[in-house]
């Protein structure tokens, strides 16, 4: 079976069992600050579990791309050591929301890994729970009975809370678990070995690939089990190790899920895969780092996180740097190399995960991009390397964290360029460096966010801000407090709501919670966290159980909504002027302006930039009605060519807005006008390069594009009023222009007659004290550096020079002095004499032996100056 027919089978088998097949959710988390990017494939349906949503259909199954490269799975180091560790991975998993439980999950896993997969029923082992007395919970027997019905029972074994209690981070839902686990080693390892003693052992050939979790508790941040009103099914099956189980490989690498890209890459650089897991074979663990970060890094892309310095973005910059760094480490390359996988990449995941291939020329571009710059930190990692002074041949542990820290060098990729030139390097300094930063880091995100304290016992909160912008009569269900860097703010979840929580770019509302006794609570910002909506608070109300009166700044609101209004307009406009291939990769929308980010490879030309700037202009008077549309089904919507974002996680239904079917339908939860004539005025700020290929526009609308242009035209009418009102202002500024260009080319033509007669007035005025040439001249209104260029060129024309130039610029003096370069002396020191004459002028200064200026604030004492100055000379 090729690896396409495993992932059909399985979502073929579980349609039959009446589940709903969805699609993956991005893998970069958008609404959970818990979790930056996909672990599992229940985190999407995680408010499902807790009871704060209803899915349409309580079964649901889908392959998932997950990553484990942060938090508390995290699996990167392991990556490309190993056979069967990724970064990304396909999770293939079967869902009951409060429908079937143990018995049906535990029949259909066994049924459709030995009838459908046909993988050998003595290779199977099965793991249960066996209970924690920390947590009160006993052992997992019910499990245990069922599974006896299929496998004989020294085959089902039990494990602690470490193996078998899922649980998807620090708080959450979790469970017991039950894995089934594969022992894939030849026959003949196998003789007279049973293999169990190999289950969770970390054997390669003896893997779990399949985790069956029974869903009945919610993990409380202070550590507590709360239990869950139903109980739920959540399976994941890694689908690579599944395909190397039934392919009959031992390695995930070895299954063409991955085989082809090992072939491409052999044939990009020249250099053989021979399998090797031996830790010194660096080359293979190269290709297989390769083959396996493109697909991290190509999906992330495509699911909207560009690499950046911070967040996810750094993750995946982080993943992608690891990969470089291999290939130019083990596979002697020094050019891009990953971006040129992602077209097999694109294709080969088409039908699964099409986003990749609607984004291929786009991902490949990025890709391509912080490859360059990597490589480029890395040559000049390794120049820093060279120039770095050693002592004793031992490598200072700052500079290697240095190179760690700024040049993105792995320790192990320092020590080896250490060894090759000899040196160790200070470990322990390193480590320490390293452990400072880690101090830091934590010190940053410190944040803690205690349990839900309950108030009412009620739905969650709908959003009402659709229509309303305050709502009475609306109850708290439930508050708790966050500490972020040591400043503790209350959320709070109502019954209903008006606030909008910031989503989709969109910023949250701020705004009042009154009580009938007036006093009323700021609400200062609301956020997401999956479907819930949280409004962030200063602090707990006196009385969390009364009713309030919710009301939004909807002055503010208004502002947002033209905004967000005119970001509609502006895609359409956009994709209409430069093509089909604009995506919006990233949009920010408030009271003040909009940012809009989208997929293009060039900067706009000031043509195209007016263009859009027109026709969303044109759409503004147009005055169009507002279409919206909720509660779409998610196909209608796309039949009726609506434009989704790549990255959104939409659910069945859908809201779709409108702004004339036949110019800008998008899907959208956010907030709009009624008509497009609110927005007033559109107007683009600024159009730049955000990365490459992605471009930026910031536009403002209504009062703020008025009061922007407004101050442009009163800078205008100033500017015009200094010119006194010509009739063609741009005309007469170039015609000052002009002259000024004339003027100045007079001023130095000027300006060089005059040095030229100086220089020569001067010269016949030198006189000889001892052999010294020496001329002395009090200049007027004079540049230091025009005086600096006279004395040079005086110098030229005589021999054996010392010169003395007062420069008087009204109040102020300077001096200048310069000796012949030849005959400077200790006592023949311009820097010497300076400093004596300086004395006279109320200043300072100095310099060098042959050149040295002085300034000061009294210019009465010019003949003490010159007198001194020949008395010294004639010493
Ligand atoms: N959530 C479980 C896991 O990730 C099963 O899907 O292993």
């Amino acid at each position: 079976m090729t690896s396409t027919e495993i992932r059909s089978k399985f979502f073929e088998f579980f349609e039959g069992k009446g589940h709903k097949i969805v699609a993956s959710a991005p893998i970069v988390n958008k609404n959970d600050p818990t979790l930056m990017f996909t672990n599992a494939g229940m985190n999407q349906f995680k408010d499902f579990f807790l009871g704060n949503a209803t899915p349409d259909n309580p079964r649901i199954a889908d392959s998932q791309k997950c990553l484990r490269v942060s938090g508390k799975h995290n699996d990167l180091e392991e990556v490309g050591i190993d056979s069967y560790h990724h970064t990304m991975f396909e999770m293939l998993g079967n869902w009951s929301i409060g429908d079937y439980f143990k018995e049906e999950a535990i029949a259909w896993a066994w049924e459709l890994l030995t009838e459908v997969y046909g993988l050998p029923k003595d290779r199977l082992y099965v793991s249960v729970f066996e209970g924690d007395q920390a947590d009160g919970l006993e052992p997992d027997e019910e499990a245990a009975s069922i599974w006896k019905k299929y496998v004989p029972s020294d085959r089902v074994l039990y494990f602690d809370r470490k193996d078998n209690f899922w649980e998807m981070g620090e708080t959450g839902p979790c469970g017991p678990c039950s894995e089934i686990h594969i022992d894939l080693r030849p026959d003949a390892d196998r003789i007279g070995d049973s293999g169990k003693e190999l289950v969770n052992a970390d054997h390669p050939l003896v893997v779990e690939i399949w985790n069956l979790v029974f869903i009945q508790f919610n993990r409380k941040a202070d550590g507590s089990l709360q239990t869950l009103p139903a109980k739920h099914i959540d399976t994941g099956m890694g689908f690579e190790r599944l395909c190397m189980a039934i392919q009959g490989k031992q390695s995930n690498y070895d299954t063409d899920v991955f085989s082809p890209f090992v072939s491409e890459l052999e044939k990009l650089t020249g250099k053989k895969y021979e399998g090797s897991y031996d830790l010194d074979a660096r080359k293979d663990i190269a290709f297989r780092v390769l083959v396996d970060h493109v697909r991290a890094v190509s999906f992330c892309i495509a699911d909207g996180q560009l690499p950046s310095n911070t967040g996810a973005g750094y993750v995946i910059r982080r993943i992608l740097r690891r990969a470089v760094r291999y290939y130019y480490s083990f596979l002697d390359t020094s050019q891009p190399l990953i971006y040129k996988l992602i077209p097999s990449l694109a294709k080969y995941f088409q039908e699964v995960f099409p986003e990749l291939s609607q984004q291929q020329d786009f991902v490949a571009k990025i890709v391509l991009e912080e490859e360059k710059s990597f490589l480029r930190t890395l040559e000049q990692g390794l120049k820093r390397l060279s120039q770095v002074k050693i002592s004793d041949g031992v490598l200072a542990g700052d500079v290697a964290f240095e190179l760690y820290d700024t040049y993105g060098f792995p320790i192990d990729l320092t020590r080896l360029i250490s060894q090759e030139k000899g040196w160790t390097i200070d470990e322990a300094g390193f480590q320490s460096c390293l452990a400072d930063q880690k101090k830091r880091s934590r010190k940053d995100a410190e944040s803690q966010t205690g349990d839900w304290v309950p108030v009412h016992e009620s739905d969650n909160a709908e959003f009402l801000g659709y229509d309303y912008d305050s709502l009475e009569a609306v109850k708290i269900i439930k508050y708790r407090t966050k500490t972020n860097k040591g400043k503790e703010t209350v959320q709070l979840v109502l019954d209903k709501t008006p606030f909008y929580a910031e989503s989709g770019g969109q910023v949250g509302d701020v705004g009042l919670l009154k009580t009938s006794t007036g006093t009323a609570i700021k609400v200062l910002d609301t956020q997401k966290e999956n479907d819930l909506v949280i409004h962030q608070v200063n602090e707990i109300p006196a009385d969390p159980s009364v009713a309030f009166n919710a009301e939004i700044n909807a002055g503010r609101r208004r502002k947002i909504e033209n905004n967000h209004s005119a970001t509609h307009l502006l895609h359409a406009a956009l994709r209409s002027v430069l093509g089909d291939h604009v995506a919006q990769k990233g949009s920010l929308v408030n009271d003040k302006y909009l940012r809009f980010d989208f997929s293009h490879f060039e900067k706009m030309t000031d043509e195209q930039v007016a263009e859009v700037e027109r026709i969303v202009n044109e759409k503004v008077r147009e005055n169009i009605p507002l279409g919206e549309a909720r509660n779409v089904p998610i196909d209608q919507a796309k039949d009726s060519g609506a434009m989704m974002l790549f990255g959104e996680k939409y659910g069945e239904h859908v809201r779709m807005i409108t702004f004339d079917k036949s110019y800008s339908v998008e899907l959208c939860g956010g907030c709009h006008v009624n008509h497009t004539g609110q927005i007033g005025l559109f107007k683009i700020k600024s159009e730049g390069a955000v990365a490459s290929g992605v471009r930026r526009i910031e536009a403002l609308t209504g009062q703020v594009a008025y009061d922007y242009v407004n101050g442009i035209i009163n800078e205008h009418k100033a500017i015009k009023l200094m010119l006194k009102s010509p009739k063609n202002v741009s005309q007469s500024v170039q015609q000052l222009l002009d002259e000024q260009k004339s003027l100045n080319k007079k001023l130095s033509a000027f300006k060089a007659e005059k040095a030229s007669s100086l220089k020569s007035g001067l010269l016949s005025q030198a006189e000889k004290i001892k052999d010294l040439d020496v001329v002395i001249a009090e200049l007027h209104d004079m540049e230091i550096a025009d005086a600096k260029g006279l004395a040079y060129a005086i110098d030229q024309s005589l021999d054996k020079t010392a010169l003395l130039f007062l420069i008087i610029n009204g109040d102020k003096i300077n001096l200048l002095c310069l000796i012949n370069k030849d005959i400077v002396s200790d006592h023949l020191h311009a820097g010497t004499i300076i400093k004596q004459l300086s004395k006279h002028i109320q200043g300072g200064g100095g310099g060098q032996a042959f050149f040295a200026t002085a300034g000061g604030k009294d210019n009465s004492k010019v003949a003490e100056v010159v007198e001194e100055f020949k008395a010294y000379l004639g010493k």
